[in-house]
């Protein structure tokens, strides 16, 4: 009953967003109540928000051994020692400064003193291109999972970095899809740890046994209609158009948004709602998606599996090989929500076991969610002072004689919104596990 009830709930929340794709007049609900500097943030781009808050923005094209073209946008200090910061699925450099200049980490790392460069993985708007290939019209162009951006997009990107900067390492931060990357590249490109301070993984996916989303169900019946060759959500203003047309449009955008990563209302800006759907989903090709669900079915961090045949041919085994963790040498610090429907509390502590150099332990508190150590309204206090910590203490090596250093630690408290919040969901009681 519980079951079906939720089922028709969905499909009804679906229909009406559906109905809400035709053409009306022209909304203003957004122009009326929204500031204007915040409907302008949801249309520039990267390098724009950058100029438009005084930073010194750069554009740089990196090329993969496989011809890919791919922008990294830097907010150069020259001199300084440089960060390299990756974004997750269906995201983009953008992810590190949407939320301003009082928030964003790109803007706390640089005015902390660091040369910042946020990388674009293949596929996404801003690396929509290549060599030979067309996005467009060769279908050969949308043939990678993040295997590839793991195996060629970082190695390319942090050789990049290294090269303009002089410097001999780096350090890195990755969200999400960002962190699954970097474990494949520090796996089976290993000589890489040695270019790398210290590892930020910021809510890391690797196992998903435990995977809360309840739209997993529904995305596995999608890839298999589409297949692992289709451009998923090109960047567009389509779903901004949509979920800023009305306050119940918005409303139902949230409801989905939360069943993915996660509800936490105290730590979402709401003013920024439209910045954010001005910037997601930046694009990804459908493979991405396909790795992640065979391993949410398969429970393994293995390689992309092609079929009995097919593997035979490409790993000389009728199933696909694991990531080999354990090489991966380079300091890792963690940083993990505890209402976080992906990145889930047992996956992480389970991937933290197999890591050889888990440096830190960092446990956001009990509601904090897959982006709340990104976007969240207290970062600037919160986190990104313990995040500083960390790059410096790793930067000089590791902890000096005599220091004491955290090595674990939980946060204990939680904001609550005191007042009655306009897109608190009250009608989706719907049980986090139903599946859809
Ligand atoms: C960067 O690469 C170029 C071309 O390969 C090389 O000539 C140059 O020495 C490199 N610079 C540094 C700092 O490694
Ligand atoms: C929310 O975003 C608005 C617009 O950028 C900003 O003025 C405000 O300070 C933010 N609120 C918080 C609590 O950070
Ligand atoms: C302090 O550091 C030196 C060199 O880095 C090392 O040889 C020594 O064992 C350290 N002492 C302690 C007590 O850890
Ligand atoms: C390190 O700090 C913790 C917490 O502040 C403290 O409990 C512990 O005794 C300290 N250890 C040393 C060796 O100073």
């Amino acid at each position: 009953m519980q079951h079906a009830n939720s089922r028709w709930s969905y499909l009804f929340r679906l229909l009406y967003l559906i109905g809400q794709l035709w053409p009306t007049s022209k909304a203003s609900y957004v122009e009326d109540n929204y500031p204007a500097s915040v409907i302008e943030d949801a249309h520039l781009t990267t390098l724009q928000l950058l100029s438009k808050y005084k930073y010194p923005g750069e554009l740089h094209i990196v090329t993969t051994e496989d011809k890919y073209l791919l922008q990294v946008h830097r907010i150069a200090r020259p001199g300084a020692k440089p960060v390299l910061l990756v974004h997750g699925l269906e995201d983009s450099s953008a992810s590190w400064i949407i939320m301003g200049p009082h928030s964003g980490l790109g803007y706390y790392l640089f005015d902390a003193g660091y040369d910042v460069w946020m990388g674009n993985a293949r596929g996404n708007r801003y690396s929509r291109a290549h060599v030979k290939l067309n996005p467009d019209t060769d279908k050969a162009f949308w043939s990678f999972s993040w295997h590839e951006i793991g195996v060629y997009d970082l190695p390319a990107m942090i050789d990049t970095v290294l090269n303009k900067t002089g410097y001999k390492k780096l350090s890195y931060f990755g969200h999400s899809q960002g962190t699954t990357t970097f474990f494949v590249m520090a796996s089976s490109r290993p000589e890489y740890n040695s270019k790398v301070h210290v590892m930020n993984a910021l809510a890391p996916a690797v196992f998903m046994e435990h995977v809360k989303t309840p739209l997993s169900g529904m995305a596995i019946n999608l890839l298999k209609v589409i297949g692992d060759q289709y451009e998923l959500t090109r960047h567009s203003y389509l779903f901004y158009n949509q979920c800023t047309r009305s306050a119940e449009a918005m409303r139902l955008c949230l409801f989905f948004a939360w069943k993915v990563i996660g509800k936490n209302v105290a730590e979402l800006n709401m003013t920024m709602v439209p910045v954010i759907f001005g910037h997601f989903p930046a694009g990804a090709n459908s493979k991405q998606g396909q790795h992640y669900l065979q391993v949410l079915q398969s429970n393994r961090f293995c390689a992309y599996n092609y079929g009995t045949t097919e593997n035979q041919r490409i790993y000389g085994r009728a199933t696909p090989p694991d990531y080999p963790l354990e090489k991966i040498t380079a300091p890792v610090a963690v940083y993990y929500g505890q209402n976080d429907y992906l990145s889930t509390v047992e996956d992480v502590e389970r991937l933290m076991k197999r890591l050889p150099n888990v440096v830190l332990k960092y446990k956001m508190n009990k509601k904090s969610n897959h982006i709340d150590m990104i976007w969240g309204i207290h970062v600037r206090s919160w986190i990104q002072p313990q995040i500083l910590q960390v790059l410096q203490i790793w930067e000089a090596g590791g902890p000096q004689n005599g220091t004491n250093v955290t090595t674990e630690y939980t946060e204990q408290t939680s904001y609550t919104i005191e007042t009655e919040n306009p897109f608190t969901d009250t009608t989706a009681q719907t049980d986090a596990t139903t599946d859809i």
